[in-house]
């Protein structure tokens, strides 16, 4: 039973604010027991709350046996609440890993506010428990200082945002969850509706439409913290429910926005990290980070660039890229000091990591003793390997990795390869921060698949002004006016100038093959905003979690969410998704289909 808690006096510090000059200072803590030591008759308890810990003392000498019997009773995670005098440690016990690690409380008295079973985990950072068994008990992972301290750097974060968007003017301004579907591209999370039945609302991908129709209401400039619901394939870096900030600006050109992004991140990092930043950032096109790097956010803090070798192997009888040139596809390559580490078995996993990239295969060779060996070097003509070594300006143990195929094929693969090899080779200077712009995006790709072109951001990025006459003649030579902001190799945000014309978005449209009917069902009421004074518009979403990874060093985006989803889009807490009752169903005219077995 938990003892009475009105004898203890009000809270008085958090247990993480004491220090050496708290010396004699009379305290009153709350908060859940961590480690607890038995030294005889003494006991040391750890109090902690989310501000981190302090040593708490139980000394019969000081207060009495009948404390330190009840302070034996005390398990794991017990809430308790204390009063008594900070002391400075006894010389030699100061424990210099933590802020208070010069002081200790010599406790008085002692009510405990709760007790706990036993936690399935130690509530420490170097936790060893899976994270299935952390994410089923969130809320004690959440206990943990390491996940503390990202909740809190979360919260300056958005606060940080906050104040600098107001000072410049922007407006938070709050957009529907419960809406239509957006174009952003992914799948929908849909929503049925109990009063018109065999009707769903789609949950936002992004706040994107809304946002421009705030602009045509006249609220630029507009800001939100914004959640946003894609039902995508999960990575390492992508959650099915996410946030973003998301920005929408009127009458501003490009470049004024990208200031003010600058001038946001390179803020958020002085007051989170005490660093400066270089701004502005490089603007690079997409065509010089694909060719360069075979990647649209490329990590450009270490070298092995690709090269074109489509020339190098004009006349070349090497028939897997022969056929290749027929077919009129790219060839280019890497070279990478694999040195001692490019084995067999090296190059094999090598050759199936390029396949799962897309590529047929690797041509590979290995440089040494002053040519290229092993691998497809038989097939190289004596003119080829002495370009490839000029091209590369070889050395002793470089390996040479070729992909040849489609455009997509080449990049996908040697652009992963490159990072692969970056990370395991060590390249990477992790000092360096390398932030840019990818700018000069192409509007539309070409969906061989299904014979049409698609948009590269979504069907209301505004082309380049001067590109606009390509429209209808050369569609995969316009150039938008879109831009993605890469920090470290990840995309943190991305954004566009849109279309303000009805014209020119008929345009574009027809382009997409989206046709007046399709476009009237699925954006009617953006087209119809668009007639009514819409000004010349444009902004950008950052991935706030993304962010969030990234000043705090972590590589899942799990980390940074408070309750986050598994890679099957689960919540292993609450188990959502769960099933419905079958009143519920009734009430929405639904009928499932029974699943042989639950999904994921
Ligand atoms: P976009 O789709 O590029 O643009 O998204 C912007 C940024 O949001 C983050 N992000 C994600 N983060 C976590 N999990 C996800 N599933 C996920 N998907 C995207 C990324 C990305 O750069 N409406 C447009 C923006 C605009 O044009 O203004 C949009 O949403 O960091």
């Amino acid at each position: 039973m938990s003892d009475i808690l009105p004898s203890l006096p009000p809270r008085t510090h958090w247990c993480a604010a004491l220090r050496d000059g708290d010396d004699g200072r009379k305290v009153s803590l709350r908060g859940w027991m961590g480690r607890r030591r038995d030294l005889g008759q003494i006991i040391f308890v750890d109090l902690r709350d989310r501000t981190g810990l302090v040593q708490l003392v139980f000394d019969p000498e000081l207060a009495g046996e009948d404390l330190v019997a009840r302070a034996k009773r005390l398990r794991n995670e017990f809430v308790l609440g204390i009063e008594g005098t900070v002391r400075v440690r006894p010389e030699g016990t100061a424990n210099e890993d933590i802020p208070t690690g010069h002081v200790e409380v010599v406790v008085e008295r002692l009510e405990i506010l709760n007790e706990a079973e036993p936690p399935p985990f130690v509530i420490v950072d170097k936790v060893d428990a899976g994270e299935d068994l952390r994410l089923k008990y969130r809320y004690l992972d959440l206990r943990r200082p390491e996940l503390q301290k990202i909740m809190i750097l979360r919260h300056q974060v958005m606060q940080q945002v906050r104040n600098f968007l107001s000072e410049q003017d922007y407006l938070e301004i709050e957009t529907p969850i419960l809406t239509r579907s957006t174009p952003e591209g992914a799948r929908d999370y849909i929503v049925p509706s109990r009063i018109q039945p065999g009707h769903f609302y789609a949950l936002p991908q992004s706040p994107q439409l809304f946002k421009q129709i705030l602009m045509v209401a006249g609220y630029d400039r507009y800001f939100q913290i914004a959640r946003c619901f894609r039902d995508e394939d999960l990575r390492a870096d992508r959650q099915p429910e996410f946030t973003q900030i998301d920005i929408e600006t009127s009458f501003l050109q490009s470049e004024e926005l990208f200031a003010t992004i600058e001038g946001l991140v390179a803020a958020i990092i002085k007051k989170t990290q005490g660093r400066d930043i270089e701004t502005p950032f490089e603007r690079v096109s997409y065509r010089e980070v694909m060719d360069r790097y075979g990647s649209d956010k490329p990590d450009r803090r270490f070298g092995l660039e690709l090269s074109d070798l489509k020339d190098l192997f004009a006349g070349t009888q090497f028939r897997v890229l022969q056929s290749v040139l027929d077919r009129d596809g790219e060839i280019r390559g890497i070279c990478a000091p694999l040195g001692e580490t490019a084995s067999r078995k090296t190059m094999d996993e090598l050759t199936d990591y390029a396949k799962k990239y897309g590529a047929g295969g690797l041509v590979w060779a290995k440089y040494t003793g002053g040519d290229w060996t092993a691998g497809s070097s038989k097939f190289l003509s004596d003119d080829e390997k002495a370009a490839l070594t000029k091209t590369f300006e070889a050395k002793e143990g470089d390996v040479l990795l070729i992909v040849a195929g489609t455009a997509k094929q080449v990049f996908d693969a040697l652009g992963a390869l490159r990072l692969r090899l970056g990370k395991d080779l060590g390249l990477i200077d992790e000092s360096r921060d390398d932030f840019h712009w990818v700018i000069d995006w192409p509007l539309v790709e070409w969906n061989d698949d299904a014979g049409r072109w698609d948009a590269m951001h979504h069907p209301f990025t505004s082309p380049r002004e001067q590109d606009v006459p390509l429209l209808e003649t050369e569609p995969g030579k316009v150039l938008a006016d879109a831009y993605d902001l890469v920090w470290n190799g990840n995309e943190l945000g991305g954004g566009s100038k849109r279309i303000h014309r009805m014209d020119v978005q008929q345009r574009v449209f027809e382009l997409l093959g989206i046709d007046r009917d399709e476009a009237r069902a699925k954006f009617g009421f953006l087209l119809d905003a668009l007639k009514f004074g819409a000004p010349p518009h444009g902004g950008i979403a950052i991935g706030f979690d993304r962010l969030i990874m990234l000043l705090a060093g972590t590589n899942s985006i799990r980390d940074v969410i408070p309750f986050p989803k598994t890679a099957s889009a689960t919540c292993l807490m609450t188990e959502a998704p769960s099933e419905v009752s079958d009143e519920q169903l009734e009430d929405l005219g639904i009928r499932v289909r029974k699943f042989l077995r639950p999904q994921g």
